[in-house]
């Protein structure tokens, strides 16, 4: 496996994934349980956070104590997939600001098409968190990130829930300084693209638009 990428295999992330892959579970449980594993996986993916020292004063007395130092986080979640998990993520972090990269795959090509794009005014000054669920040729992850980058962010994450090895290998190529995280890495992509074993269209489960 690559330096840069980290399989999350925490037993509450592993029993929440065998949930959403199961085609038995319906728009609601999925959509909770998207977001109760992006939260999960949040709790790691920000575990270098810089901290710096406060004097807080207790009940008792002053002492030393740390909170997060500099501007923080952004969260950016690729449309529409990537908006399942943003619930998740700011209930770790309620103060990151989010932008929101609207791609969609053309079903053709396979080929990421940009249609929205609105990052926070002040994300250089940012550490950011690229969201989407699924990360399978790696062409929308690439793109998403090639965009984030024109605007500088201190550093640049990548948190998908299931990742194909093409995705992987895509990504790391692609953009080596991104660190990426995911919670399994399946076996392959089907001719249509999409992740096997997965767990079908991420979009259309969350929505329920299929
Ligand atoms: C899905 C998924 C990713 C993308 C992954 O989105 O949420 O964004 O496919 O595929 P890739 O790695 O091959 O680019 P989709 O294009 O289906 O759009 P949607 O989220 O609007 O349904
Ligand atoms: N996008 C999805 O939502 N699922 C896949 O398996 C591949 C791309």
């Amino acid at each position: 496996m690559h330096k840069n990428v980290f399989v999350m295999d925490h037993p509450l992330i592993q029993h929440k994934l065998t949930l959403i892959r199961d085609v038995s579970t319906g728009t609601k449980s999925f959509r909770e349980t998207v977001s109760e594993i992006a939260t999960l996986m949040c709790y790691e993916a920000t575990r270098d956070l810089p901290l710096m020292d406060v004097i807080t004063q207790t009940p008792m007395q002053k002492t030393t104590t740390q909170v997060l130092a500099g501007r923080k986080l952004a969260f950016v979640p690729i449309l529409r997939a990537g908006l399942g998990m943003v619930d998740g993520v700011l209930q770790l972090v309620p103060s990151a600001k989010v932008g929101h990269i609207g791609l969609y795959r053309d079903h053709e090509t396979l080929k990421p098409v940009e249609y929205y794009n609105k990052l926070p005014a002040d994300v250089e000054q940012r550490d950011v968190i690229v969201l989407d669920p699924m990360l399978a040729t790696g062409g929308s992850a690439v793109d998403a990130i090639t965009i984030v980058k024109r605007s500088n962010p201190k550093s640049i994450k990548f948190l998908c829930i299931i990742a194909a090895p093409e995705g992987i290998e895509a990504l790391t190529q692609a953009h080596p300084d991104v660190t990426v995280y995911c919670a399994a890495v399946d076996e392959r992509l089907n001719e249509d693209g999409y992740i096997l074993p997965g767990l079908g269209d991420a979009g259309d489960r969350i929505f329920g638009t299929k």
